[in-house]
């Protein structure tokens, strides 16, 4: 078995690039920031304030977490509902990085997804996946792009998405939340000792993906 964590900051491709590698190399791909928002999107819909730590808290033991695959997507299921379509709003975004501060928050979901790990070839992206949630993983990469590519990329998906959008606020958004997930005090975004680390702004797709496919390949002929 072999584990492959990706962490990194908001937008920096870590879905796309991880989601492409993971077909390649015949993995499953886990994306954990889902688990999160899904999270947040709970919240949001209960009234429950991002900022009340206390009510989030009490609110955990209602939430259910898991996720199914459909056609190779990664569907994320809320209390029994596929919340896929709900969750990369800006909205949630911004709920997500406040709500991923809380420790109680982040210790429902570190089970599930170290069981996801423990029983199948995975690539899990997040924020600390390399640190904290699979720290003996045999290939971690930390993937990074300029603040202004990763709002350019961000920009162009939810265009893409049909939701409207104003780039300059979109980095604005992206700044806040990596200093918020990077200065949290639980489980901050940081790159593992042992991540190979990887600027992907001036990078194609396709050339960022054979990059972590040949970090994969270095490691396996290591170890
Ligand atoms: O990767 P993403 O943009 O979908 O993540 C949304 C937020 O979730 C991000 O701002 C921080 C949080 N997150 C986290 O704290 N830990 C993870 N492993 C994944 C995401």
């Amino acid at each position: 078995m072999h584990n492959i964590a990706i962490d990194g900051p908001a937008g920096a491709g870590k879905s796309t690039i991880a989601r492409l590698a993971a077909e390649k190399l015949g993995f499953i791909y886990v994306d954990t920031g889902a688990m999160y928002r899904a999270m947040a999107l709970y919240f949001i819909r209960k009234g429950i304030a991002s900022g009340d730590e206390a009510a989030v808290q009490a609110a955990c033991g209602d939430i259910d977490i898991s996720i199914e695959y459909q056609d190779g997507e990664q569907m994320v299921i809320l209390n029994g509902e596929n919340v896929n379509a709900f969750i990369r709003t800006e909205q949630v975004s911004m709920a997500t990085s406040d709500i991923a501060r809380y420790p109680a928050v982040r210790a429902k979901l570190l089970d599930i997804q170290r069981n996801l790990a423990a029983v199948k070839d995975i690539i899990m992206d997040g924020r600390d996946i390399g640190t904290c949630v699979l720290p003996d993983a045999e290939t971690k990469v930390y993937l990074t792009a300029s603040a202004d590519e990763r709002a350019r990329r961000r920009y162009k998906e939810q265009k893409e998405r049909g939701i409207a959008c104003d780039i300059e606020m979109l980095k604005q958004d992206i700044i806040k939340r990596d200093r918020q997930d990077m200065d949290r005090e639980t489980s901050p975004l940081k790159q593992a000792e042992d991540a190979v680390l990887l600027d992907t702004s001036d990078l194609s797709i396709e050339d960022a993906v054979n990059a972590v496919i040949n970090i994969y390949s270095s490691k396996k002929a290591a170890g």
